[in-house]
């Protein structure tokens, strides 16, 4: 039987937060973090739906907020370069053990790494065209999650657009997940912080009516499979 996933557990912690967290195991677990992304982020739906678009009118500024080890931000650089698009991409992370990590596996994508929070930017009038992040929300108390939807829309301006991504927390989520890298445990997933900290996010992660809630007026929630929740921001004309 599995936990009890009727509530958020806002106090179970993951074990890559953790300040003291093994420092290979920590590299590792940001390594691994684009397979689990390419099965379960697919950061080519934001592409397509989101920057592809915006690119075509002109080099855009792409922020991901929280960005790990950066892959999903190596991935959209290459989509871009493959589509003959211009972009200029920050990888945004406050552990600076994840933007060491991710500036020294930047493979030639050209990213820009920065170690601080959100409202940094805003309070140097940074502006983006497009601001993501991927199972970061999850990660934060209620009083982080308000101010980092408020630092991310306040950094789109009016013409931009916010899309976090981010796991929706349910049962079968939580029992797919469990069977699913049962069999990866001892050996892609070895020596990586993924099976435990998955099943952990997973009991930390919102509903759709919870996320929905908790984001002021002007924020849309959806829900996409497998088991995921996308909270936007767009000018009003652009909503649906
Ligand atoms: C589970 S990892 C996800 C990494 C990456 N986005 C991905 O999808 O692979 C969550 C990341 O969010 C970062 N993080 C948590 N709270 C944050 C905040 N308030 N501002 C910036 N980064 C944050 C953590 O340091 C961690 O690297």
């Amino acid at each position: 039987m599995g936990p009890d996933l009727s509530a958020r557990a806002v106090d179970a912690r993951e074990l890559m937060d953790e300040p003291d967290a093994d420092e290979r195991m920590l590299g590792l677990t940001y390594d691994r973090f684009r397979l689990v992304n390419a099965l379960v982020s697919r950061p080519g739906g934001v592409y397509r739906r989101d920057i592809r678009a915006r690119a075509r009118r002109g080099r855009i500024r792409i922020l991901d907020v929280g960005a790990g080890g950066g892959d999903l931000c190596r991935d959209l650089a290459r989509r871009l370069r493959r589509d003959g698009l211009a972009a200029d991409i920050t990888a945004l992370d406050a552990d600076e053990r994840a933007i060491r990590w991710a500036a020294a596996h930047d493979d030639g994508a050209g990213i820009g790494y920065r170690c601080a929070l959100a409202d940094e930017l805003v309070g140097e009038g940074a502006q983006f065209d497009v601001v993501l992040s991927n199972h970061v929300l999850h990660h934060l108390s209620a009083a982080e999650l308000s101010q980092l939807l408020h630092d991310t829309r306040t950094l789109v301006g009016e013409s931009g657009v916010v899309v976090h991504h981010d796991i929706a927390r349910a049962g079968a989520a939580y029992a797919l997940f469990r069977a699913a890298t049962a069999p990866f445990a001892r050996t892609v997933l070895a020596g990586t912080f993924i099976r435990e900290d998955g099943l952990i996010s997973i009991r930390r992660s919102y509903t759709r009516e919870e996320l929905a809630a908790a984001a002021p007026e002007g924020w849309s929630v959806r829900a996409r499979a497998p088991f995921r929740l996308e909270l936007r921001w767009e000018p009003g004309d652009a909503r649906p």
